[in-house]
Protein backbone atom coordinates (compact mmCIF):
# COMPACT_ATOMS: atom_id res chain seq x y z
CA UNK A 1 0.00 0.00 0.00
CA UNK A 2 1.45 3.55 -0.77
CA UNK A 3 1.70 5.67 2.60
CA UNK A 4 0.22 9.00 1.85
CA UNK A 5 1.17 12.50 3.93
CA UNK A 6 -1.46 13.12 6.36
CA UNK A 7 -2.20 16.42 8.26
CA UNK A 8 -3.97 16.94 11.24
CA UNK A 9 -5.43 20.20 12.52
CA UNK A 10 -7.91 21.42 15.50
CA UNK A 11 -7.85 23.08 18.30
CA UNK A 12 -5.76 22.39 22.11
CA UNK A 13 -6.34 19.61 24.09
CA UNK A 14 -8.41 18.14 20.80
CA UNK A 15 -6.14 14.56 21.32
CA UNK A 16 -4.45 15.24 17.94
CA UNK A 17 -1.52 14.50 19.25
CA UNK A 18 -2.01 11.08 21.34
CA UNK A 19 -4.21 9.98 18.66
CA UNK A 20 -2.07 11.11 15.74
CA UNK A 21 0.66 8.72 17.67
CA UNK A 22 -1.17 6.02 18.07
CA UNK A 23 -2.28 5.51 14.26
CA UNK A 24 0.94 6.10 12.85
CA UNK A 25 2.46 3.53 14.86
CA UNK A 26 -0.12 1.35 13.83
CA UNK A 27 0.09 1.74 10.28
CA UNK A 28 3.54 2.12 10.52
CA UNK A 29 3.73 6.05 9.76
CA UNK A 30 6.50 8.68 10.98
CA UNK A 31 4.30 11.20 13.32
CA UNK A 32 5.78 14.60 13.71
CA UNK A 33 4.44 16.60 16.86
CA UNK A 34 4.71 19.82 15.58
CA UNK A 35 3.38 21.79 18.76
CA UNK A 36 6.27 20.19 20.30
CA UNK A 37 8.39 22.16 18.10
CA UNK A 38 7.07 25.26 19.46
CA UNK A 39 7.17 24.07 22.85
CA UNK A 40 10.82 23.50 22.79
CA UNK A 41 11.16 27.05 21.19
CA UNK A 42 9.80 28.32 24.24
CA UNK A 43 11.25 26.43 26.67
CA UNK A 44 14.74 27.50 24.79
CA UNK A 45 13.41 31.12 25.63
CA UNK A 46 12.34 30.45 29.33
CA UNK A 47 15.50 28.72 30.29
CA UNK A 48 17.52 31.75 28.82
CA UNK A 49 15.56 34.11 30.26
CA UNK A 50 13.73 35.47 27.88
CA UNK A 51 10.13 36.45 28.27
CA UNK A 52 8.28 34.61 25.05
CA UNK A 53 5.53 37.13 25.36
CA UNK A 54 7.32 40.96 25.15
CA UNK A 55 10.73 40.18 24.12
CA UNK A 56 10.39 38.52 21.32
CA UNK A 57 13.82 40.92 20.00
CA UNK A 58 15.94 39.25 22.05
CA UNK A 59 14.67 35.83 20.80
CA UNK A 60 14.44 36.36 17.08
CA UNK A 61 18.69 36.80 16.97
CA UNK A 62 19.17 33.40 18.81
CA UNK A 63 16.82 31.37 16.24
CA UNK A 64 20.03 30.09 14.13
CA UNK A 65 20.99 28.46 17.56
CA UNK A 66 18.00 26.48 18.15
CA UNK A 67 18.05 23.11 17.06
CA UNK A 68 15.06 20.88 17.89
CA UNK A 69 14.90 17.28 16.92
CA UNK A 70 12.97 13.86 17.26
CA UNK A 71 14.92 10.69 18.54
CA UNK A 72 12.87 7.49 18.81
CA UNK A 73 13.09 6.06 22.58
CA UNK A 74 12.27 2.69 24.43
CA UNK A 75 9.06 4.99 25.88
CA UNK A 76 8.06 6.58 22.75
CA UNK A 77 9.42 9.89 20.69
CA UNK A 78 12.02 12.21 22.86
CA UNK A 79 11.90 15.99 21.95
CA UNK A 80 15.75 17.25 22.25
CA UNK A 81 16.63 20.72 22.22
CA UNK A 82 19.82 21.71 21.21
CA UNK A 83 20.79 17.78 22.00
CA UNK A 84 18.77 17.99 25.46
CA UNK A 85 16.15 15.66 26.34
CA UNK A 86 13.44 18.32 26.82
CA UNK A 87 10.36 15.74 26.38
CA UNK A 88 8.50 16.58 30.34
CA UNK A 89 9.84 19.86 30.16
CA UNK A 90 7.80 21.50 27.35
CA UNK A 91 4.28 20.01 29.07
CA UNK A 92 4.70 22.45 31.74
CA UNK A 93 2.40 25.12 32.11
CA UNK A 94 5.22 27.58 31.21
CA UNK A 95 5.77 25.85 28.11
CA UNK A 96 2.62 25.59 27.07
CA UNK A 97 1.98 29.59 27.04
CA UNK A 98 5.03 30.41 25.84
CA UNK A 99 4.58 27.91 22.99
CA UNK A 100 1.29 29.92 22.22
CA UNK A 101 3.19 33.17 22.59
CA UNK A 102 6.45 31.94 20.32
CA UNK A 103 3.76 30.67 17.59
CA UNK A 104 2.75 33.85 16.46
CA UNK A 105 6.52 35.56 16.06
CA UNK A 106 6.59 35.27 12.33
CA UNK A 107 10.30 34.24 12.14
CA UNK A 108 9.71 31.46 14.60
CA UNK A 109 7.29 30.11 12.05
CA UNK A 110 9.43 30.53 9.24
CA UNK A 111 12.08 28.56 10.55
CA UNK A 112 9.62 25.56 12.42
CA UNK A 113 7.87 25.70 9.28
CA UNK A 114 10.69 25.09 6.82
CA UNK A 115 11.84 22.51 8.66
CA UNK A 116 8.34 20.80 9.02
CA UNK A 117 8.01 20.70 5.01
CA UNK A 118 11.58 19.05 5.11
CA UNK A 119 10.03 16.45 7.45
CA UNK A 120 7.28 15.89 5.29
CA UNK A 121 9.21 16.30 1.94
CA UNK A 122 8.99 11.66 1.67
CA UNK A 123 5.57 11.24 2.57
CA UNK A 124 4.67 8.01 4.89
CA UNK A 125 4.17 11.19 7.61
CA UNK A 126 0.67 11.82 10.09
CA UNK A 127 2.04 15.73 11.06
CA UNK A 128 0.20 17.53 13.30
CA UNK A 129 -0.51 20.89 14.51
CA UNK A 130 -2.89 24.26 13.95
CA UNK A 131 -1.19 24.59 10.29
CA UNK A 132 -0.52 21.63 8.86
CA UNK A 133 -3.37 21.53 6.23
CA UNK A 134 -3.16 24.83 5.15
CA UNK A 135 0.50 25.49 5.10
CA UNK A 136 3.19 23.11 5.56
CA UNK A 137 1.92 20.19 3.73
CA UNK A 138 -1.36 21.80 1.74
CA UNK A 139 -1.10 18.99 -0.75
CA UNK A 140 -1.18 16.19 2.17
CA UNK A 141 -3.51 13.57 0.41
CA UNK A 142 -5.79 13.63 3.61
CA UNK A 143 -6.38 16.66 5.94
CA UNK A 144 -8.36 15.60 9.36
CA UNK A 145 -9.71 18.87 11.26
CA UNK A 146 -10.11 17.19 14.77
CA UNK A 147 -11.49 18.87 17.45
CA UNK A 148 -14.12 18.72 20.76
CA UNK A 149 -15.90 20.77 22.60
CA UNK A 150 -13.78 23.28 25.25
CA UNK A 151 -15.77 21.36 28.01
CA UNK A 152 -14.49 18.06 26.79
CA UNK A 153 -10.97 19.09 25.61
CA UNK A 154 -10.24 21.25 29.44
CA UNK A 155 -11.42 17.81 30.89
CA UNK A 156 -8.85 15.66 29.48
CA UNK A 157 -6.08 18.00 29.77
CA UNK A 158 -7.87 17.78 33.59
CA UNK A 159 -7.58 14.23 34.00
CA UNK A 160 -4.24 13.84 31.97
CA UNK A 161 -2.70 15.96 34.29
CA UNK A 162 -3.93 14.34 37.28
CA UNK A 163 -2.63 11.15 36.19
CA UNK A 164 0.87 12.65 35.96
CA UNK A 165 0.39 13.83 39.40
CA UNK A 166 0.48 17.44 38.62
CA UNK A 167 -1.35 20.00 41.06
CA UNK A 168 -4.01 21.58 38.56
CA UNK A 169 -7.65 22.83 39.01
CA UNK A 170 -10.23 22.12 36.12
CA UNK A 171 -11.13 26.21 36.22
CA UNK A 172 -7.67 27.53 34.96
CA UNK A 173 -7.43 24.66 32.60
CA UNK A 174 -10.65 25.58 31.11
CA UNK A 175 -9.62 29.81 31.04
CA UNK A 176 -6.00 28.42 29.54
CA UNK A 177 -8.00 26.55 26.73
CA UNK A 178 -9.68 29.23 26.13
CA UNK A 179 -7.17 31.77 26.11
CA UNK A 180 -5.02 29.35 23.67
CA UNK A 181 -8.03 28.98 21.30
CA UNK A 182 -7.88 32.99 21.07
CA UNK A 183 -4.48 33.21 20.59
CA UNK A 184 -3.99 30.17 18.19
CA UNK A 185 -7.48 31.34 16.14
CA UNK A 186 -6.84 35.13 15.95
CA UNK A 187 -3.16 35.64 15.28
CA UNK A 188 -1.92 37.44 12.10
CA UNK A 189 0.00 34.73 10.98
CA UNK A 190 -0.98 31.27 10.42
CA UNK A 191 -4.47 31.47 12.51
CA UNK A 192 -5.67 28.21 12.97
CA UNK A 193 -8.45 27.54 10.52
CA UNK A 194 -9.85 24.31 8.94
CA UNK A 195 -8.64 23.67 5.53
CA UNK A 196 -11.32 23.70 2.68
CA UNK A 197 -10.75 20.08 1.95
CA UNK A 198 -10.28 18.74 5.83
CA UNK A 199 -12.72 16.19 6.98
CA UNK A 200 -13.62 17.01 10.03
CA UNK A 201 -13.81 14.59 12.68
CA UNK A 202 -15.29 15.46 16.36
CA UNK A 203 -14.40 13.17 19.04
CA UNK A 204 -16.67 15.17 21.71
CA UNK A 205 -18.43 12.00 21.88
CA UNK A 206 -16.02 9.65 20.95
CA UNK A 207 -13.46 7.39 23.26
CA UNK A 208 -9.11 7.38 22.73
CA UNK A 209 -9.98 4.21 21.02
CA UNK A 210 -12.62 5.45 18.76
CA UNK A 211 -10.75 8.54 18.14
CA UNK A 212 -7.80 6.44 16.50
CA UNK A 213 -10.17 3.75 14.49
CA UNK A 214 -11.77 6.92 12.81
CA UNK A 215 -8.54 8.32 11.73
CA UNK A 216 -7.13 4.42 10.64
CA UNK A 217 -10.15 4.40 8.83
CA UNK A 218 -9.99 7.77 6.70
CA UNK A 219 -6.25 6.95 6.24
CA UNK A 220 -7.00 3.32 4.88
CA UNK A 221 -9.50 4.61 2.33
CA UNK A 222 -7.35 7.45 1.33
CA UNK A 223 -4.27 5.27 0.64
CA UNK A 224 -6.58 2.83 -1.62
CA UNK A 225 -7.38 6.28 -3.55
CA UNK A 226 -3.74 7.31 -4.00
CA UNK A 227 -3.03 3.53 -5.53
O1 LIG B 1 -0.45 21.32 20.01
P1 LIG B 1 0.27 21.98 21.18
O2 LIG B 1 -0.64 22.33 22.32
O3 LIG B 1 1.45 21.20 21.64
O4 LIG B 1 0.83 23.36 20.57
C1 LIG B 1 1.55 24.28 21.34
C2 LIG B 1 1.35 25.70 20.79
O5 LIG B 1 1.98 25.83 19.53
C3 LIG B 1 -0.11 26.10 20.59
O6 LIG B 1 -0.38 27.30 21.27
C4 LIG B 1 -0.28 26.34 19.12
C5 LIG B 1 1.11 26.39 18.57
N1 LIG B 1 1.22 25.65 17.32
C6 LIG B 1 1.15 26.35 16.15
O7 LIG B 1 0.96 27.55 16.17
N2 LIG B 1 1.31 25.70 14.97
C7 LIG B 1 1.51 24.38 14.94
N3 LIG B 1 1.67 23.78 13.77
C8 LIG B 1 1.55 23.64 16.15
C9 LIG B 1 1.39 24.30 17.33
Amino acid sequence: MNKISVAIDGPAGAGKSSVAKAAAAALGYVYVDTGAMYRAVAVYALDSGIDPETERDRLVPELNGISVTFEASKDGQMVLLNGRDVTSRIREADASMGASAVAVIPEVRKKLVAEQKRMGESGGVIMDGRDIGTTVLPDAELKIYLTASVDERAMRRYRENKERGMECSYEEIKKDVIKRDENDMNRAVSPLRRAEDAVLVDTSELDFDESVGRIIGLIKEREEHVL
